[in-house]
């Protein structure tokens, strides 16, 4: 419910100056250390998650969400991980944050072709993650049914980058 969401809003903590100056960073933990609060955006977001095969979940922090959603739609969960930690990768995408530049691996064995996903993370931002999480998985052959996060920084206009990929925000800021 709009309360609920309300109480979530009030958990995402914002840090100035992090990573770098100048970057205001919104910290989703406090919400993942809520019951409460972990239990409605995992339950509001796997709503949305419709006849996705697996959630696809975004190393860090779209892990925990995105195996809690996983769980709750009652699919799998296959995660997109940051370079260099994955033991077998399908295909690697470098992309550009904020702050830098970071590539990201899919898994090797784990998504074939015609696979509806639904990727997770916990924040859109610029787009840059969430865009080469979809085109990795676009390039393995799979259907992206989704994005869901729990909050877009409507300002950065992420979602410009993932033209034709619906999606769904929790909380907007
Ligand atoms: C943060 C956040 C998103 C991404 C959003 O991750 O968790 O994944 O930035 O930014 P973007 O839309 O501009 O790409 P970060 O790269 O800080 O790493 P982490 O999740 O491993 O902490
Ligand atoms: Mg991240």
């Amino acid at each position: 419910s709009a309360v609920e969401l309300d109480r979530v809003a009030e958990l995402v903590r914002s840090v100035p100056d992090y990573p770098q100056p100048g970057v205001l960073f919104r910290d989703i933990t406090p919400v993942l250390a809520d019951g409460e609060a972990f239990a409605t955006v995992a339950t509001e977001i796997a709503a949305r998650t419709g006849e996705a095969d697996v959630v696809v979940g975004v190393e860090a922090r779209g892990f925990l969400l995105g195996a809690a959603v996983a769980l709750v739609a009652g699919v799998g969960t296959v995660p997109v991980r940051k370079a260099g930690k994955l033991p077998a990768v399908a295909a690697s995408r470098t992309y550009d944050l904020e702050y830098g530049t970071a590539t990201l691996e899919l898994p090797a064995g784990v998504v074939e072709p015609g696979t509806r996903v639904y990727v997770v993370d916990d924040v859109l931002a610029t787009g840059g993650t969430a865009a080469a999480a979809c085109a990795l998985l676009t390039d393995a052959g799979a259907e992206i049914v989704g994005f869901g996060t729990l909050l877009e920084l409507t300002a950065l206009d992420g979602r410009a980058k993932l033209d034709g990929v619906r999606v769904d925000a929790l909380l907007s800021g």
